[in-house]
């Protein structure tokens, strides 16, 4: 796979990475020798930036991209992420903690649930509104100066909240939900980001699944599943949203590719500083997802893709947890 770089700071990936997320939570349930056959897979395809962080499981996801990592620590960029709590009692319920005491306890804590000595790159996952985004940089840049940490990121943050954390210490990363349905970005942050230098790392880039087409009806999903409660998953959304799907199979039987394939060749088109970390836990869709990197999506392609339909639903059940 070709290499892209993230920010100026000297971070550079293969051009898809791996979400490791729903190998733990969110998206029904998973076996855990499957995920670390995946992550393996992923690293003989040459995959190097993984992603995880402390709330995922919660924590269940960072043990085992520890243990998966064991003897192979040298061939990843090991990504991970703090910020959201969730309540022990009732993990559904969650606050933010930006705090320069939390901050470092949060990565020492990674720190031993990964098995390793360094984090390659550190996001603060949400930014905490009672905390100057200063002081919670300011304690990420020491945890770069001891070499606990070698890059930092931000995720889901607004313009101006970027600009301010990378006055503290350069950003190698934004990490922000970005793909064929979900065009945010776009409006503002993508000129933000591309002024300062920083690079972003799209997440969901299959639309946590629904833009590959294999989830045909609400009632796919469990009680337990993240997106049973998401609105574009909800019934007259889901029927909605369909018809994108429906414009991505177009484009994809042209090229004999699936939607997936499509869908992370159309983020691998928007520059070469955008680097997609489609999610999976299964070695079958990691396969097909890698090949993407050869898929090169025409001109006509890209703009039936550009006029797709606008979704259907917000993307989160509650909008103020994501662009703080
Ligand atoms: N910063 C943030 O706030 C944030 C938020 C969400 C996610 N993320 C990160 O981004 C990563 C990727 O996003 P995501 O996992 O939410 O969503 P995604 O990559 O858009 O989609 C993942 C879903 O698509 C399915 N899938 C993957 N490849 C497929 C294929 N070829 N055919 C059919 N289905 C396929 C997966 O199924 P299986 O699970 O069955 O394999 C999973 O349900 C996460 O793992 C996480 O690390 C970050």
């Amino acid at each position: 796979m070709d290499t892209r770089k993230l920010g100026t700071q000297g971070l550079e990936v293969a051009e898809i990475g791996l979400g490791c997320m729903g190998m733990s939570e969110f998206y029904g349930s998973g076996d855990d020798s499957e995920s670390i056959a995946t992550i393996h897979r992923a690293l003989e395809l040459g995959v190097t930036l993984l992603d995880t962080a402390d709330i995922y499981g919660p924590h269940t996801n960072e043990r085992l991209v520890g243990k998966a990592l064991k003897g192979r620590r040298d061939q990843v960029v090991l990504a991970t992420k703090f910020g959201i709590v969730r309540d022990p009692d009732d993990p559904t319920k969650r606050s933010f903690n930006g705090r320069p005491e939390y901050v470092r306890s949060a990565a020492e804590a990674s720190l031993q649930r990964l098995e390793v000595d360094h984090i390659d790159l550190y996001y603060q996952h949400r930014v905490d509104h009672d905390v100057p985004v200063e002081e919670t940089f300011g304690a990420m840049a020491e945890l770069v100066s001891e070499g606990k940490v070698r890059y930092l990121g931000i995720s889901e943050a607004k313009p101006e909240t970027i600009r301010r954390a990378h006055a503290v210490h350069p950003l190698s990363a934004l990490q922000s939900e970005y793909s064929l349905w979900t065009r945010d970005p776009e409006a503002e942050i993508l000129q933000t980001i591309r002024e300062l230098g920083i690079g972003l790392v799209a997440y969901s880039p299959l639309g946590r699944g629904f833009l590959t087409g294999a989830i045909t009806k609400p009632e796919d999903l469990g009680d337990d599943d993240f997106r049973a409660h998401n609105p574009r998953f909800a019934e007259q959304a889901f029927a909605a949203n369909m018809k994108i799907v429906d414009a991505v199979k177009e484009v994809a039987g042209r090229h004999n590719a699936s939607p997936a394939q499509v869908a992370i060749a159309w983020t691998l088109a928007q520059g070469d500083d955008v680097v997609p970390i489609p999610g999976t836990k299964r070695r079958k869709y990691l396969e097909q997802n890698i090949a993407a990197a050869l898929l090169k999506l025409t001109d006509d392609d890209l703009k039936s893709l550009a006029e797709l339909p606008a979704p259907t639903g917000d993307r989160y059940p509650n909008m103020e947890f994501v662009n703080r």
